[in-house]
C-alpha cells in the first residue's frame, strides 16, 4: 500500500544566498510533551475531516492531517503575533497547556521519529521552501525552518512561471519516489513563495493477502451504481471489534514496522451517522476493545485520490488573519493560498495478479453426518464492498497519518 500527501502553500507578496542544509537535529523532548502533541494532532484530525464532509460531501475524503499541521505549524514560525494565535488555536493547541517552542519542538521530533528507516515500510516526510529570487529572507525564520522543520530551501523565478511550476513539480515527483503529482497546475501571478510539505508512505501488510485469492466482485458506491472492483481474500485471525454505539465493525490490518490501518464498515446505511458522531476518543475505545478472531476478510484493491483547498478549511477552524511579517522585511507578505493532495493504493503486495472465480474460497468447512462430525462454526464474513472509512496510524507514536472516506474507489 502507498500513500501520499502534500500540502501546498502559496504566499504573495513580495535576499540573500540560501544554502541548502542538511542539518538533522532531534529535538529532545520530554514525553509530556510529546503527548500533547499527539493528543492536539488527534484532535485537529477530527475537526478537519467535520469540515471536510460539509465540503467534500458525498465524495471521496482523503487527507493527511499531520501533513497540514507541520506545514501550518511551519508558517506560523513566519506570522504576526495574532495570526500565529489563530493557527495554533486551529491545530488544536492550547497555549495554557504548551509553550510555543515546545509545539515546534514537538513537530521536529515526532517528524524524525517517524522518518527514522524501518523494515519493509517506508515513512518519508519532507518540508521545502521555494522563493523568490529577489525576496530578501529574515534570518530568523530561514533557521526555524531548517532546523525544526528540517526544510530544503530553493532559490525560484516566480516570475517565469512555467519554469517555476516545473521546479516544483521535479522536487515533488522526486519526493514521491517517482509519481507524478499535479498538485500545481496553476501558479497565479502573485505568488512569491510556497511552502511545502510532503508526506510518502509505502508499507507491506505483515500478513500478505494472497493473490490466488483474488476475484472481481461488486461495490455500492454511493448513489446504488456497481462498480467492479479487484478483491483481495484472507481467512485468518485478525483484531476486530463490533461497535454497538455506532453501529460499525472495525478492523485493525497492520503493516509490517509498527504502522496500522483500521479499517471501518458501517452498517448498512449507517455511513452518515457513523462519520458524524466519530471523535477522536473512539480510537482509544477501540484500541482497547480490539480482540483477535478468526474471520474471512474481503477488502477491495484500489487507489483514490483527493485534493482539496485548505484556505478555506482553516478559515472555517478560525484561521482568518493571513500576516506574515516575519519572514521577509520587504514587503508584508500575506499568506494566500493552501493545497493539499494525497493518493491512496491498497493493494495485495504481489505483482503477479491471477483473477479467480468469485465465492473461490467462500465454502467454510464441510460437513459429514455419516461419520457424525460437527463442523465448526465458518468464521464471520467482513466485506467492504461498500462505503467506509480508514484511518492510518503510526503505533509506536500514535500519530494519525492518514485519513479517508472510501466512496467511490478505482479499479487496481
Ligand atoms: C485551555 O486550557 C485551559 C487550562 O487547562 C482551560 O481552562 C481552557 O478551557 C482550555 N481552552 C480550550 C479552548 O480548550
Ligand atoms: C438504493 O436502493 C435501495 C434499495 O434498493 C433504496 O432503498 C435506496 O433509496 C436507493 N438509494 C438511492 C440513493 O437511490
Ligand atoms: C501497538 O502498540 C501497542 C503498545 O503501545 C502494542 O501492544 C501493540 O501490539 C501494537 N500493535 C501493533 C499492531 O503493532
Amino acid at each position: 500500500m502507498i500513500y501520499l500527501s502534500l500540502l501546498l502553500i502559496g504566499l504573495q507578496f513580495h535576499s540573500y544566498q540560501l544554502t541548502r542544509v542538511q542539518e538533522v537535529q532531534e529535538c529532545k523532548i520530554g514525553d509530556n510533551v510529546m503527548t500533547k502533541i499527539i493528543n492536539s494532532n488527534a484532535d485537529f484530525a477530527f475537526r478537519l475531516y467535520k469540515e471536510m464532509l460539509s465540503i467534500r460531501g458525498d465524495k471521496n475524503v482523503l487527507f493527511s492531517p499531520l501533513s497540514i499541521s507541520i506545514a501550518f505549524a511551519m508558517l506560523s514560525l513566519g506570522a504576526a503575533s495574532e495570526t500565529r494565535r489563530q493557527i495554533y488555536r486551529g491545530l488544536a493547541f492550547n497555549l495554557s497547556q504548551i509553550e510555543e517552542n515546545e509545539i515546534h519542538k514537538g513537530f521536529c521530533h515526532l517528524t524524525h521519529k517517524l522518518n527514522l528507516p524501518r523494515e519493509g515500510t517506508q515513512v518519508k516526510i519532507g518540508n521545502a521552501l521555494f522563493f523568490e529570487r529577489s525576496l530578501k529572507v529574515q534570518h530568523t525564520f530561514l533557521e526555524n525552518v531548517r532546523n525544526l522543520y528540517h526544510a530544503e530551501d530553493f532559490l525560484t523565478d516566480f516570475l517565469d512561471s512555467t519554469r517555476a511550476k516545473e521546479q516544483i513539480n521535479d522536487y515533488l515527483t522526486n519526493k514521491m519516489s517517482g509519481r507524478t503529482v499535479s498538485i500545481l497546475k496553476d501558479l497565479s501571478e502573485q505568488i512569491r513563495m510556497i511552502l511545502v510539505n510532503s508526506m510518502f508512505f509505502k508499507g507491506k501488510w505483515e500478513n500478505k493477502f494472497h493473490n490466488r485469492l483474488i476475484f472481481e466482485g461488486d461495490f455500492l458506491a454511493y448513489g446504488n451504481t456497481t462498480i467492479k472492483l479487484n478483491v483481495m481474500e484472507k481467512q485468518n485471525t485478525q483484531a476486530i471489534y463490533y461497535d454497538e454505539d455506532l453501529s460499525c465493525t472495525v478492523v485493525q490490518i497492520p503493516y509490517r514496522q509498527s504502522v496500522v490501518s483500521w479499517f471501518i464498515l458501517p452498517d448498512e446505511g449507517k455511513l452518515k451517522e457513523v462519520e458524524s458522531s466519530l471523535v477522536k476518543e473512539d480510537l482509544d475505545k477501540w484500541k482497547n476493545y480490539l480482540t483477535l478472531r478468526e474471520i474471512q476478510l474481503r477488502i477491495p484493491k484500489f487507489s483514490i485520490s483527493a485534493s482539496i483547498d485548505v484556505t478555506d478549511l482553516l478559515q472555517r477552524l478560525g484561521v482568518t488573519n493571513a500576516d506574515l511579517p516575519e519572514i521577509t522585511e520587504q514587503l508584508n507578505l500575506r499568506f494566500s493560498q493552501a493545497f493539499h493532495e494525497a493518493v491512496l493504493v491498497v493493494h495485495e503486495d504481489h505483482t503477479e495478479l491471477i483473477q479467480v472465480q468469485h465465492g473461490l474460497s467462500s465454502s467454510g468447512y464441510f460437513g459429514d453426518h455419516r461419520i457424525k462430525l460437527t463442523p465448526p462454526p465458518p468464521p464471520p464474513l467482513i466485506e467492504f464492498n461498500r462505503p467506509f472509512l480508514m484511518v492510518i496510524i503510526d503505533n509506536d507514536t500514535g500519530t494519525i497519518l492518514l485519513m479517508g472516506k472510501i466512496v467511490n474507489p478505482t479499479k487496481e
